[in-house]
């Protein structure tokens, strides 16, 4: 049997799902590729996500990793390969049928208004991911009705306290929880965060780090990140990329002592060891 069928199936180990089974694998590459008027970002693209994992996507800049997230999620169509989430072909899908499968790029349609409170920035999310208008007509006596939910999300992500502050009050950390906020109220599966700790101070990282810890119980999470603390904190798997190609994949250990993949790292980064590669601070 092609495993890209229909996948082993197995007890699911992995966080907060017990012991349902469930298909291993929740979203698989064949083929993957993406080409800019002749440039080849995204190459012939084997990736295989483990439900309930947190799996890393790493590479130096230019590697593909966002053009590989723009195509997991239905931004840009692929020029080739197939796509499947969750036992479905999403080749074809659109981003927002993709979202309501439950696979949600952070950022991806909730969006953060700077002018609004963290909590009607949260309420907001939450009524426009059951689908509801967009109509500030009626704003406060719909909306106050998610109140509950987004005090709880409010909570989730750290931010309780805060809920009266505008999003542009927020301090930089702050906000990129409060994106996250509003990416889980759109109660997604499996969630894809690009950098997330980009531009952050020290403090700032580690409470990404637990948040994105926190959020991944009982979701998969795919991550792209820079920073290598980060990666080797969270990541279960890691897949490396470079020039479009997977050049390695497995744990950290494993691919942080893979020769090619130190090669890849050298001139960009004093080493795979640890520390965070150039450019971690320049995607905010
Ligand atoms: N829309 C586009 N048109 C043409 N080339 C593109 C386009 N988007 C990306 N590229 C090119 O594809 C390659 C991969 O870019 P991508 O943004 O996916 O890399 P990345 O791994 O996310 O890098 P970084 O770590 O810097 O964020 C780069 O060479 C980039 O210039
Ligand atoms: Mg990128």
């Amino acid at each position: 049997m092609n495993a890209f069928n229909a996948g082993p199936l197995c007890s699911a180990r992995i966080r907060g799902l017990g012991a349902l089974r469930v298909s291993d694998t929740i979203l698989e590459t064949e083929g993957l590729t993406k080409e800019f008027r002749g440039f080849v970002a995204v190459s012939d693209v084997r990736l295989q996500v483990k439900r309930g994992t947190i799996h890393g996507l790493i590479g130096p800049n230019g590697a593909g990793k966002t053009t590989c997230f723009n195509l997991l999620t239905k931004f840009l169509p692929p020029t080739r390969g197939v796509i499947r989430y969750d036992g479905r072909d999403i080749t074809a899908m659109k981003p927002a049928e993709v979202a309501r499968l439950g696979l949600v790029r952070s950022f991806q349609i909730s969006a953060v208004f700077p002018h609004m409170t963290v909590l009607e920035n949260v309420r907001l999310a939450l009524q426009r991911a059951r689908g509801d208008s967009f109509d500030f007509w009626r704003s406060e006596s719909v909306l106050a009705r998610f109140d509950d939910r987004a005090r709880d999300l409010i909570a989730d992500v750290g931010l309780t306290g805060y809920e009266t502050l505008t999003a542009g009050q927020l301090p930089y950390g702050r906000k990129r929880a409060l994106e996250i906020a509003t990416t889980l109220a759109l109660d997604p599966t499996m969630l894809l965060l690009d950098e997330p700790t980009a531009g952050m101070t020290h403090e700032d990282v580690a409470r990404i780090m637990a948040l994105v810890q926190r959020v991944a119980q009982g979701r998969t999470v795919l991550l792209v990140e820079h920073n290598l603390t980060v990666v080797s904190g969270l990541c279960d798997t890691i897949t490396v990329l470079t020039r479009g190609r997977v050049l390695a994949e497995g744990d950290y250990a494993a691919v942080s002592a893979n020769p090619e993949v130190q090669a890849a790292y050298l001139g960009t980064d004093p080493g795979i060891s640890g520390g965070t590669t150039p450019g971690a601070s320049t995607h905010a």
